[in-house]
C-alpha cells in the first residue's frame, strides 16, 4: 500500500535571506521527501513565504516599496536559493494568498462557533510618534533584572531574564526612538485555557509518535499536570497598521502573523490541489488517513506542538501525524556571526562556486533525528566531503569505468556474486531505509560508507590496473569492473536522497532508469551498455572555504574618513557618503585626554521650579560631596526614572553660574538631528562612581 504523505518545512519570513542555518531544515526535509518518493510513496512537499507582520511592513516602508512588492521580490530570491540547493518543493507559495486567507477565516469562524474566541481589552505599548502598537521586539529599554541597556522587550541578552515589555526600565521604541505609552485596545484571544483544549493537548502531546521524547517532555512542562491550568489564552489579533489579513467583522483588527503562518501550510497545499487535481478535504478532514509531518526548528515548537494542533482539532480538522524538530546550526562551534564571516547566505555559498551537494552531504552526516544542535566545522567539512565522497564513493567508478569503455566497448560483463553478498544482504535487511525513515541520516551514511569501504577493498584487492596488463586477464578484468560498478550503483541509490544531482549524473553514465527504493536486488545485467565516464565531483579546496568566509565578513574596521568635496557647480549639493565622519575637525588623543569623564551615580534628581527643560541632579563621583548639575533632559526623563541610575559626566567642565544655582559639570546623552529623543549614557554593570572613562 502506497502511503500518502504531506510534508512541510517552516515558512521562512519574507524579509530576509536564506542562510546556512535555514538550510539545515530544508535540506533535512528534502532528503526525507526524496526518500519517500523513491520508496514509491505518494508524497507532497509544500512550503511558502511567511509574509505577514510588523517586520515585513516596516522593512517595506524602509525600502520605500509596498509590502506586496517586497514579498514578491523575496519570493523570487527564496525560490532561486532553494532550487540552488536542490530543495524540491512540490509547491512554494505565499501566506499572502487567497487560499491562506480562506483557510484562516474558516478556522477562525469555526473556533468562534465553538465558543473559543474571546474579545478582551488589553494595554499595550504604543508609539505615539509612529502611531502604532509596538510588538515586544520593537520595544527596547533597560533589563529590569540586571539593568543592561538596550534590551528587547521580551528577554535580556545579557542575563537571560524573560519578562514583559511593561517591566522594561526607560523603554523606547526601536522604530522611532520615542518613549512608548501604554494604550488600551480590544484584542481577540483563542481560549487555550478552555478545558477542551487542555484535555486535548494533554492527550495529543503524550500519544506516542507525535513528538520526539525531548519535545514531549518539554510540552508536559508547559502544560503542567491534569487539573493545573498553565496555558494562557493566545492573543491572535493585532491592530492596524499591520500587514496581514483583516479579521472578519472586526475592522482595523488583523490576524497575528503566527495565527496565519501554519495555516499557510494548508494554503500552499490548497493551491497545489487546484493545480494538480488533488482533493484538499481528503488530506485535511478530521480522521483523514493521510499522513501530515511538519519539520521545524526547536525554537518554534511551542507554536507547532500546542497552538497549531489545538487550532486544527478545535476547528474540526485533522491534526499532524508528527512534528519533527531539529536543533540550531553552529559554525565552528559558535553561533553564526557576521563579523567572523560565518553568517553565510545560501546565495554567497553558490556564488563562490561551492557545490550544494557538499553541504547536503555534510548536514546529512550530522543529522540524527534529534533536537541536538548541528555543528558545521569548516575544516571537518572539507576533510569529510573529500574523504567520503571523493575518496570512497567516486573513487570506485573512477578506477573501473575507463576499462569498460576502452576494453569492452562500453558493455558490462558478468558480476561476481560472492563480492556483492554484503550488498545484497544490506538491501534485504533494509537498515539504511529504516535510518532514513527515522531521519537518522548520520546512521544511514555510516552504513553507506561501510559498504563503500567494502567496495574499495574489493577493487584494491583485485587490482584491475594490474590485471589489465596481464596476458589473458580480460575476462577477470571485465568481471571486476562490472562488479564494482554494480556496487557503485547500489551506493548511488542509497545516496540519491542526499545527492540528487550526482545520482542523476550516475544514472545517465550507467544508462539506467532513475533509481528507486523497491524490488529485488539485481546486478547490472551482462551486456548492458554504459556511457563514457566523465568526472562526477571535484574535491573541496580549503581555499574556497577561506574565500567564502571572507566574502561573508562584515568589516568592523573603522572606515577612513573622507574629506567633504566642495560642490562642483553652483547649486549642486555635495553628496553625502556613508564614509563621511560625523565632523571634519579631527582632534588628537591629547585633546581628548583633556576631557575628564567619570562614572557618576545620580543620588538625587528633582524638578527645577520655573525651568521648562531642566532637571537638577546631584551626582556622586566618589568625592566628599555630590556635584550639582542642571541637565536639559526633562523632555525625556522624569526625576523618578533618574534617581539611582548610573551615567557618565564631564567632571572638569568649568562651573557655570545659572539662574537656578551653580552647575558643576555635564552629563552625557545621545540625541539625533532628525530622530527625536534623548538617551542618557550608562556604563555597564559593575562600574563604580568616580571611575575614569577613557
Ligand atoms: O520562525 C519562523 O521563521 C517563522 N516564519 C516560521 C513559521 S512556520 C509556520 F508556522 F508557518
Ligand atoms: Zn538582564
Amino acid at each position: 500500500m502506497k502511503r500518502r504523505i504531506l510534508v512541510t518545512s517552516a515558512l521562512p519570513y519574507a524579509n530576509g535571506d536564506i542562510h546556512l542555518g535555514h538550510l539545515v531544515e530544508y535540506i533535512q526535509t528534502d532528503i526525507w521527501v526524496r526518500f519517500q518518493k523513491m520508496r514509491g510513496n505518494l508524497c507532497h512537499y509544500v512550503c511558502a513565504d511567511d509574509t505577514h507582520g510588523t517586520p515585513v511592513m516596516l522593512r517595506a516602508e524602509q525600502e520605500g516599496v509596498a509590502p506586496q512588492a517586497l514579498i514578491a521580490r523575496v519570493h523570487g530570491e527564496h525560490t532561486r536559493d532553494f532550487a540552488g540547493f536542490h530543495v524540491a518543493f512540490d509547491n512554494y507559495y505565499s501566506t499572502h494568498s487567497d487560499e491562506t486567507r480562506q483557510c484562516a477565516e474558516d478556522i477562525y469562524r469555526r473556533l468562534q462557533e465553538a465558543g473559543l474566541i474571546e474579545v478582551r481589552g488589553i494595554e499595550q505599548y504604543f508609539d505615539p510618534q509612529k502611531g502604532m502598537f509596538l510588538p515586544d521586539r520593537f520595544i527596547k529599554g533597560e533589563c529590569p533584572k540586571c539593568g543592561a541597556p538596550d534590551q528587547y522587550g521580551d528577554n535580556c541578552e545579557r542575563c537571560g531574564a524573560a519578562y514583559t515589555p511593561n517591566e522594561l526600565k526607560n523603554p523606547y521604541s526601536a522604530v522611532s526612538g520615542a518613549r512608548p505609552v501604554l494604550r488600551a485596545s480590544d484584542h481577540y484571544f483563542f481560549r487555550l485555557s478552555d478545558p477542551r483544549c487542555q484535555e486535548f493537548l494533554r492527550r495529543w502531546t503524550r500519544e506516542p509518535g507525535h513528538l520526539q521524547a525531548e519535545a514531549s517532555n518539554k510540552m508536559q512542562e508547559w502544560l503542567g499536570s491534569a487539573g493545573e491550568n498553565k496555558l494562557s489564552d493566545w492573543d491572535i489579533s493585532r491592530d492596524a497598521p499591520y500587514f496581514g489579513f483583516e479579521i472578519p467583522e472586526a475592522p482595523g483588527k488583523y490576524f497575528y502573523v503566527w495565527m496565519d503562518a501554519p495555516i499557510g501550510y494548508m494554503g500552499s497545499f490548497k493551491n497545489l490541489c487546484a493545480r494538480t487535481g488533488l482533493d484538499f478535504d481528503e488530506w485535511w478532514k478530521k480522521g483523514s488517513e493521510t499522513e501530515l509531518y511538519h519539520f521545524i526548528g526547536k525554537d518554534i515548537l511551542y507554536f507547532h506542538a500546542l497552538f497549531w494542533p489545538a487550532q486544527l482539532e478545535m476547528a474540526g480538522y485533522r491534526t499532524p501525524s508528527a512534528i519533527f524538530a531539529h536543533g540550531f546550526l553552529t559554525i565552528d562551534g559558535a553561533k553564526m556571526s557576521k563579523s567572523r564571516g560565518t553568517f553565510i547566505t545560501a546565495r554567497s555559498y553558490l556564488e563562490q562556486g561551492l557545490d550544494p551537494e557538499w553541504l547536503r552531504y555534510y548536514y546529512a552526516a550530522k543529522l540524527n533525528g534529534t533536537m541536538e544542535d548541528v555543528d558545521l566545522n569548516l575544516d571537518d567539512f572539507v576533510a569529510r566531503v573529500n574523504s567520503d565522497l571523493i575518496g570512497k564513493f567516486i573513487n570506485i567508478a573512477s578506477r573501473c569505468a575507463g576499462f569498460i569503455s576502452k576494453k569492452f566497448n562500453g558493455a558490462l560483463g558478468t558480476v561476481n556474486r560472492k563480492a556483492t553478498e554484503a550488498f545484497e544482504l544490506a538491501w534485504r535487511e533494509g537498515e539504511i531505509a529504516q535510518s532514513f525513515e527515522r531521519r537518522d541520516y548520520a546512521r544511514a551514511l555510516r552504513e553507506i560508507m561501510r559498504l563503500s569501504d567494502l567496495a574499495n577493498l574489493y577493487v584494491a584487492e583485485k587490482k584491475p590496473w594490474e590485471i589489465s596488463r596481464r596476458e589473458g586477464g580480460e575476462a577477470e578484468l571485465h568481471t571486476i569492473c562490472s562488479t564494482a560498478l554494480t556496487l557503485f550503483r547500489d551506493l548511488t541509490r542509497y545516496l540519491k536522497p542526499v545527492l540528487p544531482q550526482l545520482a542523476a549524473e550516475v544514472e545517465s553514465f550507467l544508462a539506467i532508469e532513475p533509481l528507486v527504493w523497491s524490488g529485488e536486488w539485481q546486478p547490472l545485467p551482462q551486456g548492458h551498455k554504459i556511457n563514457e565516464y566523465r568526472h562526477l565531483m571535484t574535491r573541496i579546496d580549503p581555499k574556497q572555504i577561506t574565500a567564502l568566509v571572507e566574502a561573508n565578513k562584515e568589516s568592523l574596521a573603522p572606515v577612513e574618513p573622507v574629506k567633504k568635496e566642495p560642490a562642483k557647480e553652483a547649486g549642486q549639493a555635495a553628496v553625502q557618503t556613508t564614509t563621511q565622519p560625523a565632523t571634519d575637525a579631527l582632534i588628537s588623543i591629547e585633546d581628548f585626554a583633556k576631557v575628564e569623564l567619570r562614572v557618576a551615580r545620580i543620588v538625587e534628581a528633582s524638578h527645577v521650579e520655573g525651568a521648562e527643560k531642566l532637571i537638577r541632579l546631584l551626582l556622586d563621583i566618589g568625592e566628599n560631596k555630590p556635584r550639582q548639575v542642571f541637565a536639559g533632559i526633562k523632555s525625556a526623563y522624569s526625576p523618578e526614572q533618574l534617581q539611582g541610575r548610573m551615567t557618565v559626566m564631564v567632571a572638569n567642565l568649568a562651573p557655570r553660574k545659572m539662574k537656578f544655582g551653580l552647575s558643576e559639570g555635564m552629563i552625557l546623552a545621545a540625541s539625533g538631528n532628525d530622530s527625536p529623543g534623548i538617551f542618557l549614557l550608562s556604563p555597564d554593570t559593575g562600574a563604580q562612581p568616580g571611575m575614569k572613562v577613557k
